[in-house]
């Protein structure tokens, strides 16, 4: 069993990555380990930034946003030269294992780390959902959730003003949370990179339904796309609609976690603390089958994630 464990949160901040750091650290202690925090990701292992934390540093943190240890991109650690630094301050802090909350980029870092010999396990924490070995990331629900509520806003003046809105939603090169999104908004049209487009079709589409008495639209773009105010103004060209464009942005990553999030957070956390007890690292820990499991690190990354093409097609065949 680990007796000394360290736990850091890296690359974007999820909502939920807080109740993570809280299941490993209670539980942890439970266990009879000691727990340290990481402050900043892979930057505070390498210069050493950690505290013990005890039952109390952990209250009142399931219901915040954001991360209390904060997070950071550590360019240094893409390569062996800083991994072998990080190596060397768990050897002086006594870290025998290392939880790391983060998308695929941390979790490369996780197995380089691992391959030393400190065990380090990956929990999916990333609102993107984009990682390949499991069906879910922390932060995915609660960021869809707030996608949904401000394109509800948004919706509002779109059709006091006989408009279409074009919403960029995040992703980065994803489009889970766009079609996702797409569906609870009643959006018209959602666009991603994995999906075939075509602004022709969907603005003939839009002029039929307008015909038949439909006043306004909403099309939601996954900023993997990367032209939302392009599509916007042919949009505008082709149906002489009027078009705005709102691209939510950081919103999407903050405020409380949903129960989904909270929920998986604390289970995927323990579940990870399951496995340093036994002394195992090099690890991803997913959803699979609604299940929490694990799975070796290099397998899991070189995973292909299959795309929701079904409810895709669900939402263009209830779009209009
Ligand atoms: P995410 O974990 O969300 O994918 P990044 O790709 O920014 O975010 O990665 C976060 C951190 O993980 C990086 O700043 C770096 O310290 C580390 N990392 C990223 N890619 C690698 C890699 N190929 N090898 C080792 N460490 C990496
Ligand atoms: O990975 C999470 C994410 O919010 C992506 O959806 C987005 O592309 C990226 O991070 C934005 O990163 P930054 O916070 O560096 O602007």
């Amino acid at each position: 069993m680990a007796r000394r464990i360290g736990i850091l949160t890296s690359g974007g901040d999820a909502p939920g990555m807080n109740a993570v750091v809280r299941a490993v650290t209670r539980a942890g202690l439970q266990k009879g380990m000691e727990v340290y925090g990481i402050r900043r990701g892979y930057v505070g292992l390498l210069t050493g930034d950690v505290f013990e934390m005890d039952e109390r540093t952990v209250s009142g943190v399931i219901q915040r946003g954001g991360t209390f240890l904060y997070t950071a991109r550590c360019p240094e650690f893409r390569d062996m030269e800083g991994v072998k630094k990080g190596y060397e301050m768990c050897k002086k802090l006594g870290l025998e294992g290392i939880v790391v909350v983060g998308g695929d980029g941390s979790f490369r870092g996780a197995g380089d780390l691992s391959s030393l010999g400190i065990n380090c396990i990956g929990v999916p924490g990333t609102i993107d959902n984009d990682i390949q070995c499991t069906e879910y990331t922390i932060g995915y629900d609660t960021a869809m959730n707030t996608a949904m509520e401000m394109i509800d806003k948004i919706c509002d003046t779109t059709q006091s003003h006989d408009r279409c809105s074009v919403i960029e939603v995040m992703g980065r090169k994803a489009g889970y949370i766009a079609v996702n999104v797409g569906i609870a908004v009643g959006a018209e049209a959602v666009i991603t990179l994995e999906e075939p487009y075509d602004l022709n079709e969907i603005a003939k589409k839009m002029m039929q339904a307008k015909k038949g008495g439909k006043t306004h639209f909403l099309i939601v773009v996954a900023e993997g796309v990367g032209q939302t105010d392009v599509i916007a103004r042919e949009i505008q060209e082709m149906t002489g609609m009027e078009s705005r464009v709102t691209v939510l942005g950081h919103v999407q990553r903050g405020g409380s976690p949903t129960v989904r999030d909270r929920v998986l957070a604390t289970e995927m956390g323990y579940h990870a603390v399951e496995l340093l007890e036994q002394g195992i690292g090099n690890r991803i820990v997913g959803l699979k089958d609604g299940k929490v499991y694990d799975i070796d690190l290099q397998e899991g990354l070189a995973m292909k994630k299959p795309f929701i093409n079904r409810r895709f097609e669900i939402m263009n065949m209830t779009a209009f």
